[in-house]
This record gives C-alpha cells, sequence and structure tokens, in this order.
C-alpha cells in the first residue's frame, strides 16, 4: 500500500516536472489550414484587392528600404507574395530566403521565382520552433502577416536572433487586435494585439526602431537587436513576466550561489549552478559540462544572495551563447516575491 502511494507520488512528480519543461504551443489550432494547403486557394485569398497588406504591399516593401545585396528573409513566405517583390530589389548580389513551414508553399514560390527568372531565392522548410536558417547570415527578416500564426514566438525569434548578423533588423507587419475596435474575424483569430507581441519580441532580444502607420488595421514595426545581451546590467524583465515564462518552460532560472548556501535553502524552480564551477572551468569544459543542464534556446534567468555575483556569472555565460539575464532580486527578496521555496 505504502509502496503504491510513493509510486504514484514519484509518477505525479515526473509528469508534473515533464509538464514545466516543455514549451507549450501558444496557440496549437492556429496553423491548422496550412497542413498540406491548397495553394491555388489561397493564392486567391492572399493576392487579391480587399486584402490590406496587398493592397499596401508597394509600401510595406518600400518601408523596409530594401538594397541590392542585402540577404533578407521572408519569414512565412506563404504563397511568395512579398518574396517575388523582395528578389528584384536586393538583386542577384543579394538573396532571399522564403521560409515558411509548410513544404507545399516553399515549392510553389521556389517554381514560381524560377519560372520568373529569379535566381536568388531559396526555399527553406521550417520548423514551428525555428526558422532553420543559417547562423549571422541575415540582414532583414520579414515577418508579414505570420507572427501570430508562431506557436512557439519565443523560440521562433531567438532561431532570428542566431540568424541575423549584428546589425540585422526584423519588420514585422501584423493586425493590430483591438477590443470594442477591431472586427470580429481579427478578434477571434489573433490571440493578443500589438502591445504583447512587441513585449515578446523585446524579450527575445529585440528593440523597436521605427514605426511606421501608413496602415489603418495593422501595424508596420521595425526591431534592431537590443544591446541589453552586451551590456552587464540586471533584466529589466519584470517579475510577472519571468514568473510566466519559467512556469510556461520558456525560460530556466539558476542560482549562482555556493552549494552551502544552497543546502540552506534555494528556490523551487531553481538550479545550481556556482559561481565557482563558472569561473574555474575552462571554456571548453564549461560548456560540455552545461550543454546537459542549460539549454540555449531558453532565456536563462540566474539569481544569487544580492544581485552582484549573477553579473559576474553573465559574460561568463553569454560567451557560451546562452541568453541569460541576471535578476538584481537575491535568494529572499525572490521569495518575498512570491518564488516557492524548495521543501
Ligand atoms: C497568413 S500567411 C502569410 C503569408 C505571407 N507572409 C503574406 O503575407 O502573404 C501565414 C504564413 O505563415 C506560415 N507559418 C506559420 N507558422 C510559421 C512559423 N513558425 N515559421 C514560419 N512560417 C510559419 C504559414 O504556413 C503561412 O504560410
Amino acid at each position: 500500500m505504502r509502496r503504491s502511494l510513493l509510486f504514484i507520488v514519484l509518477a505525479l512528480t515526473l509528469t508534473t516536472n515533464l509538464a514545466m519543461a516543455q514549451e507549450k504551443s501558444v496557440n496549437p489550432e492556429i496553423n491548422k489550414s496550412f497542413v498540406k494547403p491548397d495553394v491555388a486557394a489561397f493564392v486567391e485569398r492572399f493576392e487579391s484587392e480587399g486584402r490590406e497588406v496587398y493592397d499596401h504591399r508597394e509600401e510595406i516593401i518600400e518601408a523596409c528600404q530594401l538594397k541590392p545585396g542585402m540577404v533578407v528573409a521572408d519569414i512565412g513566405a506563404g504563397t511568395g507574395l512579398f518574396t517575388r517583390m523582395i528578389a528584384p530589389r536586393v538583386t542577384d548580389r543579394g538573396q532571399v530566403f522564403a521560409v515558411d513551414i509548410a513544404k507545399e508553399f516553399v515549392e510553389h514560390v521556389e517554381k514560381v521565382c524560377q519560372e520568373a527568372g529569379a535566381t536568388n531565392v531559396k526555399g527553406v522548410v521550417c520548423t514551428s520552433e525555428s526558422t532553420e536558417l543559417p547562423a549571422n547570415s541575415v540582414d532583414l527578416a520579414f515577418i508579414c502577416d505570420t507572427y501570430h500564426h508562431f506557436e512557439f514566438p519565443y523560440k521562433t525569434m531567438r532561431s532570428l536572433h542566431r540568424a541575423l548578423k549584428p546589425n540585422g533588423q526584423v519588420v514585422l507587419v501584423d493586425f493590430d487586435r483591438v477590443e470594442g475596435k477591431s472586427s470580429d474575424w481579427i478578434l477571434n483569430h489573433l490571440r493578443a494585439g500589438k502591445a504583447t507581441f512587441v513585449k515578446e519580441v523585446e524579450l527575445a532580444g529585440f528593440e523597436v526602431a521605427e514605426e511606421q502607420d501608413f496602415l489603418a488595421t495593422s501595424y508596420w514595426i521595425r526591431f534592431k537587436k537590443s544591446d541589453r545581451k552586451t551590456n552587464s546590467n540586471h533584466t529589466t524583465d519584470s517579475i510577472e513576466d519571468i514568473k510566466r515564462l519559467i512556469a510556461e518552460g520558456t525560460a530556466k532560472l539558476i542560482d549562482v550561489r555556493e552549494q552551502a548556501e544552497w543546502e540552506a535553502g534555494h528556490l523551487a524552480a531553481a538550479e545550481l549552478i556556482p559561481l565557482s564551477m563558472l569561473k574555474s572551468l575552462p571554456a571548453d569544459e564549461l560548456s560540455t559540462k552545461l550543454a546537459e543542464q542549460l539549454p540555449k534556446d531558453k532565456i536563462i534567468y540566474c539569481h544569487c544572495r544580492s544581485g552582484s555575483r549573477v553579473l559576474a556569472a553573465t559574460p561568463i555565460l553569454q560567451e557560451l551563447g546562452y541568453d541569460i539575464r541576471p535578476l538584481a532580486l537575491g535568494y529572499s527578496l525572490l521569495v518575498d516575491e512570491g518564488f516557492e521555496k524548495a521543501e
């Protein structure tokens, strides 16, 4: 009897831990119509008068200020409406990656571009978690009417962050969703409006650089990579965001205090990675050791006792390619903020 109770408790704990560790789709139904899409029907739908981004396609692309030689990624290229407009602007000296989760769309775009003689278009079938673009290869990522289809927005945006060159930028065009103002279709189809999406993109390591207002129901925003990753200040992410991101598995929390401090009391959500270890191991050895413990596709929040050791840990982990965000609040203040203590 006792044994079976113990087994149930263990099984429940394991299931809960696994669920916590896995980032869930923010909108599992949203891409249903893009599984084996009827491409001809979508050409009709995406490339017809009356669709705002189609009617304003010239302004949308002009605002991007594309130049010959640029490498542009059209994320969620769909039927290729924008890929075909971008290709001649970057010329044969540049390149367009037509990226989509639907291979039927990617094949269609490649075929249509080939027939039109555009030799600088390369199709990329990506996953719902990653754009699958080569690191440090893209000058501008163009995301039109697609961000709200991202099921794993943080992972997708981090994959883009890696794919962008240091001065790389993102142009985001999407419907604004405003309660009491937007159409029922927008209210039902989009999970959130501009403020939420901008915040999510910022959380992935970008900052707003420019906004244009020539669209009535959509917004046009240019982001650049933020320099947060290169300064050593504490994160400005709010405690509510941090708790939510950890709970949904988008982020992890590490504690860089030492073993004895950890044993005296630690947070249930944290993992111990002592600063002494980060400082003492050679980079290649540290990288191998951490590979088992710390995923690179999650935000890593980091706390210590009073907020100063995290600033020493940050550059070491950044150097290894982590999106590391040091917390100003130490262990006891985090407990005061509602973080659960481990038993
Ligand atoms: C509404 S369509 C927009 C197509 C095109 N950008 C346009 O404006 O005409 C959204 C596209 O995003 C693609 N998509 C959905 N999730 C994606 C993801 N995580 N990464 C890349 N493409 C995605 C869909 O397959 C679909 O082609």
